[in-house]
């Protein structure tokens, strides 16, 4: 099956479930951070086991669920869970949901994830504004033919984080006290964390938070034109940094959990598109 015909698949079975669902904004919940769609109101919710095409998340911290509904009065798709490339995805499949998202309307997508940050002074609990990536897997989801459809062979990725999205998203900061770092996000394939030496490399090449998702949905989204913002969740410091210390995925769960009503509250002021009170 062409990639064009798994996504109308993907678009009929969603419409089948909510017939009348039109959401403007997508939003894609990272590990930890699914406790944002209970800020989602009218929500209905599909599992990814009943859209053709998507993946099983395997983290069992992901839900595996679509809502629908609205956040701050715009109405939104919030995908509970992703599938990552470490898992033995296809980038394909990782892709889909979001590809998915595009199709049924949404013309700007919020990407979250869990990351950590490559700067003592930006520690776990706080949020990043990701404001550019590098790709540090050599892994493309375009790599192959073209889907002339869904967008062109090459693109421009100067502003593959929109401009306008990452001021509203400051604004919205200020207006919630929400002190939101910034910084280029590092994507890594995973599964094992990082060597220390391997963070000092990242920090010299201008990262500044290290996570194993988002950058394939970014590249994806961008071909077919949408407008992307990004932020992460920094659950812990990355290897090496803290003296004796050695990093496990629990720690990342506890830490998100803790970041999920900051980031509900950003995003539903983000949307409310009311971020000029300070
Ligand atoms: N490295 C890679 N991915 C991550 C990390 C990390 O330190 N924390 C959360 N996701």
């Amino acid at each position: 099956m062409s990639e064009l015909h798994a996504l109308d698949a993907a678009v009929d079975a969603i419409r089948a479930r909510a017939p009348g669902a039109a959401p403007k904004v997508g939003i894609v919940l990272g590990s930890g951070l699914g406790a944002v769609a209970d800020a989602v109101t009218d929500a209905t919710d599909i599992r990814y086991e009943d859209i053709p095409g998507f993946p099983r998340p395997g983290v069992t911290s992901h839900a595996g669920r679509l809502r629908l509904g609205s956040l701050g009065g715009t109405p939104v798709a919030v995908l509970q869970g992703r599938a990552h490339a470490y898992e033995g995805h296809r980038l394909a499949d990782v892709v889909r949901p979001v590809r998915t998202l595009a199709r049924l309307g949404c013309d700007t997508v919020v990407l979250t994830n869990a990351a950590g940050s490559l700067h003592a002074s930006v520690g776990p609990g706080r949020l990043m504004l990701v404001t550019d990536h590098i790709n540090g897997t050599g892994l493309n989801p375009l790599a192959g033919a073209n889907e002339d459809a869904l967008g062109p062979r090459f693109f421009d990725m100067t502003s593959a984080y929109d401009a306008a999205l990452q001021e509203r998203l400051r604004d919205a900061g200020h207006a919630e006290r929400i002190a939101l770092a910034e910084g280029v996000y590092y994507w890594v394939l995973g599964p094992s964390f990082e060597t220390p030496a391997e963070i000092r490399a990242m920090r010299i090449l201008g990262a500044d938070a290290v996570g194993m998702s988002t950058v394939p949905e970014t590249i994806a989204l961008r071909h077919m034109g949408v407008r992307v913002a990004a932020i992460s969740g920094i659950t812990n410091l990355a290897a090496g940094m803290v003296p004796g210390s050695a990093l496990d995925h629990a720690e990342t769960m506890t830490r998100g959990s803790a970041m999920a009503a900051d980031l509900a509250r950003l995003l539903s002021r983000f949307l409310s598109g009311a971020t000029d009170e300070r």
